[in-house]
């Protein structure tokens, strides 16, 4: 079947929040996903559209200083090591680059060992960093220079 990518619309998002435990199990990111994304970093926000829905997505925006940096990224439970995470994210480097960013930047729950692997997997770096969000959790923060 064949899968396109293209920038994320209103709809798409409210798609993939019906569709949450397809694409993040039984972690709740809901509150994570802001339509202000899709709304003012349309670029850089893009679906993976197939005849049977949305395979995957990425949420993401260009830093003042020049970072791609990926707030979200999945792939539906069905398109899972298919390539499809490795294809948004060079989607996603593409865009950003055009923006000007010559890297990217990511972070997950260091729980997260799918993550973990997969942006490995992508040549990013990856450092923990303790109380990374002020409340004493420590987090997996990625980087890797452009171009991908
Ligand atoms: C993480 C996620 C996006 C990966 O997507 P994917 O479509 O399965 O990834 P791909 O098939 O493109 O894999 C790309 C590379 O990542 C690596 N990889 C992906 N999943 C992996 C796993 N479970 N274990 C080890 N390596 C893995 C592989 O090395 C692969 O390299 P290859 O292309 O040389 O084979 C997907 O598992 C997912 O949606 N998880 C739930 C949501 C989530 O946790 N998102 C990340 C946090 S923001």
């Amino acid at each position: 079947m064949e899968i396109r990518l293209a920038p994320a619309r209103v709809a798409d998002f409210h798609q993939v929040l019906a569709d949450h435990p397809r694409y993040w199990g039984d972690r709740d990111l809901r509150p994570m996903h802001l339509i202000t994304l899709v709304q003012e970093f349309g670029p850089t926000c893009l679906v993976a559209r197939a005849g049977d829905g949305i395979r995957g997505y990425v949420f993401g925006f260009v830093t003042p200083d020049g970072t791609g940096y990926v707030h979200l990224i999945a792939t539906r439970d069905d398109s899972r090591g298919t390539g499809l995470g490795r294809r948004l994210y060079a989607a996603f480097a593409e865009a950003a680059a055009g923006q000007g960013a010559r890297r990217l930047k990511a972070i997950t729950a260091v729980e997260n060992t799918r993550s973990i692997a997969f942006h490995r997997g992508l040549g990013f770096a990856a450092e923990f960093v303790d109380d990374y969000d002020g409340n004493g959790r420590t987090m997996a923060v990625f980087h890797r220079d452009l171009p991908l």
